[in-house]
């Protein structure tokens, strides 16, 4: 019987719930399928500034490193945002795990089931069959982590500020590469999104996206797209991509869109992916949803740990190998949303349930 040894960081607000439930199902999968689970539980966050004085304590990190993955919650909100920037929950826990363990290929689904159609700001006739594409973006390059970045006062006075944005080729060709992987366990058609008429990183970007893929993936329809294109087709037609791929500001920007197009960020998990294994030889990974800690809900049992335990689902898939398991959360969480059992954000003001109940429904789904 294998046994899943993965860090569990559920963070600050409704992070600890939302993470409760997605254990809470994971356990009920894990002895249908015959696999032990191993979670051990650290801080992060603003939950470890309160205790240890930094958001990213070095036994969290060791513990992440003895893992063969990580489940992450949220972290950040209002009570820690008056300390430095760099000290902040996200800045501070966040962007260091990714840069530590080079995970550079962030995987977002985009999923919108057509019976939730009414959940998207977008006219339900647009997406009769609900969205369902995917952003690749990069997240070990680019704006967030180019150096210089500092804030300078000049001789003349004058106070300046400078980020960084710089790309290897190497960089890209690898997350070219992942892209290309997701592209073809699906429609073999993808889009890289750049800034080329502009930016020499994207100049860069597009020559080496389309240089790879013309030498490794011949099979694999690319094409190329300017991000502020990009930003008005995702709402003017959001199943005309399938994978796109872009840097890690653009894909920052583009997967918040790309979310509340698709309803509810109570839906959408996520997958950082790197370079490293894990003890089984797979991709190590961390694996989070994309809505936040949500301070204004938190502590009510209202939320919707949906995303939560779609991103366990990612994890038992790319981490751990566990194919079937993870299609079998995936289709328990849509049984019991299609179902009928929704928590508030995706109620349309009808009858909603708790997080505790929603949980439990996918729990029922499964069998
Ligand atoms: C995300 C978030 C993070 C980012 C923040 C919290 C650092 O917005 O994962 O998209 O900017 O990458
Ligand atoms: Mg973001």
């Amino acid at each position: 019987m294998p046994t899943l040894k993965f860090a569990v960081l559920a963070g600050d607000y409704i992070g600890p719930e939302v993470m409760s439930e997605a254990l809470r199902v994971l356990g009920h999968v894990a002895r249908r399928e015959g696999f032990a689970l191993e979670p051990t539980a650290a801080d992060v966050g603003g939950a470890a500034i309160d205790r240890h004085g930094k958001a990213l304590p070095d036994d969290t990190l060791r513990l992440c490193e003895q893992s063969d993955a990580i489940l992450f919650g949220s972290v950040g909100g209002p009570k820690w945002e008056n300390l430095p920037p760099k000290e902040q929950p996200e800045r501070a826990a966040l962007l260091p795990l990714r840069k530590h363990f080079t995970l550079f290929a962030n995987i977002r689904p985009g999923l919108l089931y057509p019976e939730l159609a009414a959940a998207s700001p977008l006219k339900s006739e647009r997406i009769p069959d609900g969205i369902d594409i995917v952003c690749i973006r990069e997240l070990t390059g680019g704006l967030y982590f180019g150096r210089p970045k500092e804030t300078t006062t000049l001789a003349d006075g004058d106070v300046q500020a400078v980020d960084t944005m710089v790309y290897r080729r190497s960089e890209i060709e690898r997350i070219a590469a992942t892209a290309i992987a997701a592209a073809r366990s699906r429609k073999k058609r993808l889009c890289s999104i750049d800034k080329a008429n502009i930016l020499e990183t994207s100049v860069l970007w597009r020559k080496t996206v389309a240089a790879y893929a013309a030498r490794h993936a011949p099979d694999v329809e690319l094409s190329h797209m300017y991000v502020d294109n990009a930003a008005m087709q995702l709402v003017r037609n959001p199943n005309q991509f399938d994978v796109f791929v872009t840097e890690n500001m653009f894909g920052d920007i583009l997967s918040d869109e790309m979310a509340v197009v698709c309803g509810s960020l109570g839906m959408l998990s996520s997958a950082s992916l790197g370079a490293g294994r894990n003890s089984l030889g797979l991709p190590f990974g961390l694996y989070e949803p994309a809505g936040g800690t949500a301070p204004d809900i938190a502590g009510k049992g209202v939320a919707n740990p949906c995303a939560q335990i779609l991103s366990t689902a990612l994890m038992l898939r790319y981490s751990f190998g566990l194919e079937e398991a993870a299609s079998r959360i995936e289709a328990a969480v849509r049984r019991a949303v299609t179902g009928g059992a929704r928590t508030a954000d995706i109620s349309f003001g009808g009858a909603c349930v708790g997080t505790r109940a929603m949980s439990d429904a996918v729990i029922a789904a499964l069998s």
